[in-house]
C-alpha cells in the first residue's frame, strides 16, 4: 500500500506517523509562564541531537481542539527556558495525567502532587520524582505550519544535567535502574528495558 500523507485528513496523517515511528521516548518538559506558573507536559516526539554542544529537540503539536499552541510552547516562546524531565515507570501515571488539557493557570505539579525541584541554571523547575533532568536553553524553534496537524520543533542546549546518584555508575546511567519507558500508538506504552537484545559491532 502507498500513502500520500498530504492527502490524509490530520488525525488519519497523525495516526500513520505514530504507528510508524515508535517506541518514542517522552520528554516530560516543565516550563512557567512570564507570572511564573509552572507547566508540565508530555511529548513523545522528542530526541537528543548531538552530545557537544549538548542539543535536544522535541515537537508540540497545534492543539487539535481549538487551533492554538500548547502552552508549553508559549512558555518557552516567552521565556526562552525549559527542562525535560526522563519519565522511568515510577511516574508514568502522573505524566499520562499531564497530557489532559488544563487551562494555563493549572500547575500540574499541584494536579499531580509531583515535587518541584529548584533548577540551577533555568527558571523552571524540575520534577524531583524523574531521575534524569536536563535543563535547557531555548537555541531555535522552527515553525512548521499554523494549523491542526502541523507543529513546532523546538531545539534546546542542555546547560545542566541532573542524574539521581543511584543511576550514575562510571559515567555511565544504569537503565535498569531508570526503568524508562516510551509511547507506542494510541493509549499503550512499553517498558524499554524487559527485553533488550545485544549485538556485537565488529
Ligand atoms: C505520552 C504522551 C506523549 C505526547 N507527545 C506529544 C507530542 O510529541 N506532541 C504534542 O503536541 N503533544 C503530545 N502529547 C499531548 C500533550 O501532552 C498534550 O496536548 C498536553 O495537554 C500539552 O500540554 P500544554 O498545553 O500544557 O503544553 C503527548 C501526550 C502523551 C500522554
Amino acid at each position: 500500500m502507498k500513502v500520500d500523507p498530504a492527502t490524509l485528513p490530520w488525525r488519519d496523517a497523525y495516526k500513520l506517523l505514530i504507528g510508524s515511528v515508535l517506541p518514542r521516548p517522552i520528554a516530560f518538559v516543565s516550563t512557567v509562564d512570564l507570572q511564573g506558573h509552572s507547566n508540565l507536559a508530555p511529548f513523545s516526539f522528542f530526541s537528543g541531537i548531538c552530545a557537544k554542544p549538548m542539543m535536544v529537540c522535541f515537537a508540540p503539536m497545534i492543539r487539535g481542539s481549538d487551533g492554538k499552541k500548547k502552552d508549553t510552547l508559549a512558555n518557552i516562546e516567552a521565556t526562552k527556558q525549559f527542562v525535560i524531565n526522563i519519565v522511568g515507570e515510577r511516574i508514568a501515571a502522573q505524566m499520562n495525567d499531564c497530557a489532559i488539557e488544563f487551562p494555563p493557570e493549572v500547575d500540574e505539579f499541584t494536579y499531580t502532587g509531583l515535587t518541584k525541584a529548584p533548577s540551577h541554571s533555568v527558571l523552571p523547575p524540575r520534577v524531583q520524582e524523574s531521575d534524569v533532568q536536563l535543563e535547557c536553553t531555548l537555541h531555535q524553534i522552527v515553525t512548521l505550519g499554523e494549523l491542526p496537524g502541523a507543529g513546532s520543533l523546538v531545539i534546546g542546549r542542555v546547560v545542566c544535567v541532573h542524574v539521581r546518584d543511584e543511576l550514575f555508575e562510571g559515567g555511565k546511567i544504569n537503565s535498569e535502574l531508570l526503568r524508562p519507558i516510551g509511547r507506542m500508538a494510541g493509549q499503550t506504552y512499553t517498558r524499554a528495558v524487559s527485553d533488550t537484545f545485544d549485538l556485537e559491532r565488529k
